[in-house]
């Protein structure tokens, strides 16, 4: 995927490994009725993604010096919660998406009104995974659950879900778009960072240290998500590339250009980072994650 050293690369193997692995745990089995609901979710969690926000929530608990095994509940809840986002974003009356991960979306398998469903019950599911965190002196349980309500509700991702799709079409300035970018994305990211962070009793330094690493984090991740859909091939991207231009949305490529979008993206990477002094050599992973994601071709 990019120029990854081999340590970090078998970290982000072990890591999406031990994910799955809760995920398998967390998740309602495929033989529990009605089946089809189950099949569904297990086909779109399991269809192969990055699982990029479980493992910067663990990585954050890491950075804070903290037990990774106490933030799996928060890690495997936004690896859910986002797979609902995609299984929606993906709908004919959305972004009309065929193929993801790699694979039929979950509309063309298992046909539309399953698919709102299968969103449906992974947004609720995550909320059942998410309630397994262990309080901690400085963060009592419904913190946890009002983080993660407040980051995917109407006033961050879905409000993002919302400005983009009344976007289309519209020929947005790029104040605008930082807004829809950051609202859709980039408070996911921030809140998987955040959770991990809590989990393990994250001092309040340390805690809008990662939140501001992921603000910026987050913002380049879609800004690179944009920039990949004009370079990378529906082959290698495990979806539609090409797609955003086709039904007009606005993206960073589209108002800036690619080769600003490019400056932009390695920019915020640096702010990221720069924001990571507070954890030390504790934030190695986090470093390399950041500068995976800028790398990175899909
Ligand atoms: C795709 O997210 C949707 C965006 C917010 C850009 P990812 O690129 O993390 O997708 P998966 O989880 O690896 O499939
Ligand atoms: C998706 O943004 C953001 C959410 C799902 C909240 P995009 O529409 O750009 O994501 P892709 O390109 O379909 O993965
Ligand atoms: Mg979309
Ligand atoms: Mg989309
Ligand atoms: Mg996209």
């Amino acid at each position: 995927m990019s120029s990854a050293s081999a340590d970090f690369t078998k970290y982000l193997t072990t890591m999406a490994g031990r994910v799955d692995k809760a995920l398998h745990r967390f998740l309602p089995a495929e033989k529990i009725a009605p089946q089809t609901i189950h099949k569904a979710m297990r086909y779109s969690v399991f269809a192969g993604g990055k699982r990029l926000r479980p493992i910067l929530c663990i990585a954050a608990a890491e950075a804070c010096g903290g037990d990774a095994e106490r933030a799996m509940p928060a890690a495997c809840a936004v690896e859910v919660l986002h797979t609902y986002s995609l299984v929606h974003d993906d709908l004919p009356c959305m972004d009309d998406d065929d193929l993801r991960r790699g694979r039929p979306t979950c509309h063309k398998v298992f046909g539309d009104g399953m698919a709102v469903l299968c969103g449906d019950a992974l947004l609720t599911e995550a909320f059942y995974i998410l309630a397994e965190t262990q309080a901690t002196p400085r963060y009592r349980s419904d913190v946890f659950i009002k983080e993660l309500a407040l980051t995917s509700g109407s006033r961050h991702l879905i409000g993002g879900q919302v400005m983009d799709l009344e976007g289309e079409g519209k020929s947005l300035n790029k104040a605008q778009l930082v807004l829809i970018h950051k609202a859709k994305t980039a408070a996911l990211l921030t809140t998987s960072l955040r959770l991990g962070a809590m989990a393990v009793n994250a001092t309040p330094a340390k805690l809008a240290a990662l939140t501001t690493f992921g603000q910026a984090l987050g913002l380049a991740f879609q800004i690179i998500d944009d920039i990949l859909d004009v370079t990378q091939s529906t082959e290698v991207l495990g979806k539609t590339a090409g797609k955003d231009a086709n039904v007009d949305k606005a993206t960073y490529p589209a108002i800036v250009g690619l080769e600003k979008s490019r400056k932009e993206a390695a920019a915020l990477t640096k702010k990221a980072m720069d924001a990571l002094t507070v954890f030390g050599k504790k934030a190695g992973h986090l470093h390399q994650l950041a500068d995976f994601l800028l790398a990175r071709n899909y």
